[in-house]
């Protein structure tokens, strides 16, 4: 039996990217297994999401915690103690500490609605149509100190048309973070990225000729 790499997901929102990683483990194209999801929204749908799939999850409302390293300390327990190896932040929208980013070192990715490292931080789509770039697209990368700083694993870029709205290039870019987030979280469960200072190698892919959107190219789809 293949070995399965045990995640932990920490959402706030929707969890789309939640919802393409269940579908993707469920499909078989993705060898983890969700531990436990973390939100610190009570309201999130993501937590919808797990009571359909049986997914264990924990609320820890970060309004409950005047003191942020508390805050952290929690989560960093729920993840220990279920024996977490990878933590996803799928939509979290909360800024981790120097504590928490020590516990999981290169153990925590992280996906964002840009090209980074243009338009880090919020309301990118937003940002983007604004400020007339033709092309954005999103990022999956490992967490570090910063805000959307970490060493990047896998980009994908979509077109910015004149018409968009902040609206339509969010649901553009989504369709491509549904694809890039299962696709860097097996090679991490395939142990294949190897983190050299700014640079993530991905070894032994025979698929790194790249497409014009994805890079590295897809396998999984
Ligand atoms: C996604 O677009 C994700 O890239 C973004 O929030 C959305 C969550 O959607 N994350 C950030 O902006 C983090 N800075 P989801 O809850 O449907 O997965």
């Amino acid at each position: 039996m293949k070995t399965r790499l045990p995640i932990g997901i920490l959402v706030s929102g929707s969890g789309s990217n939640l919802q393409a990683i269940i579908d993707h483990i469920e499909e078989g194209k993705l060898d983890a297994v969700i531990k436990v999801v973390i939100s610190d929204n009570p309201q999130a749908f993501a937590l919808e999401r797990c009571r359909r799939h049986n997914i264990p999850y924990v609320i820890i409302n970060h309004k409950d915690y005047p003191l942020r390293d508390d805050f952290d300390q929690q989560l960093i327990y729920e993840l220990q103690s279920r024996g977490v190896e990878l933590v996803i932040m799928a939509g979290f929208m909360r800024i981790l500490t120097a504590r928490f980013l020590s516990s999981f070192p290169m153990r925590i990715m992280n996906i964002h609605p840009a090209l980074l490292p243009a338009f880090p931080g919020l309301h990118v789509q937003r940002q983007a149509v604004e400020y007339g770039v033709r092309f954005s697209g999103c990022t999956v990368h490992f967490a570090d100190d910063g805000v959307d700083t970490g060493p990047i694993v896998i980009q994908s870029v979509v077109p910015v048309y004149e018409d968009d709205n902040e609206g339509m290039l969010a649901q553009r870019i989504l369709k491509e973070e549904h694809k890039i987030y299962p696709q860097a979280i097996q090679w991490f469960a395939e142990g294949r990225l190897e983190v050299k200072g700014r640079k993530v190698h991905l070894r032994a892919a025979k698929e790194l000729h790249v497409t014009p959107q994805h890079n590295p190219s897809l396998v999984i789809r």
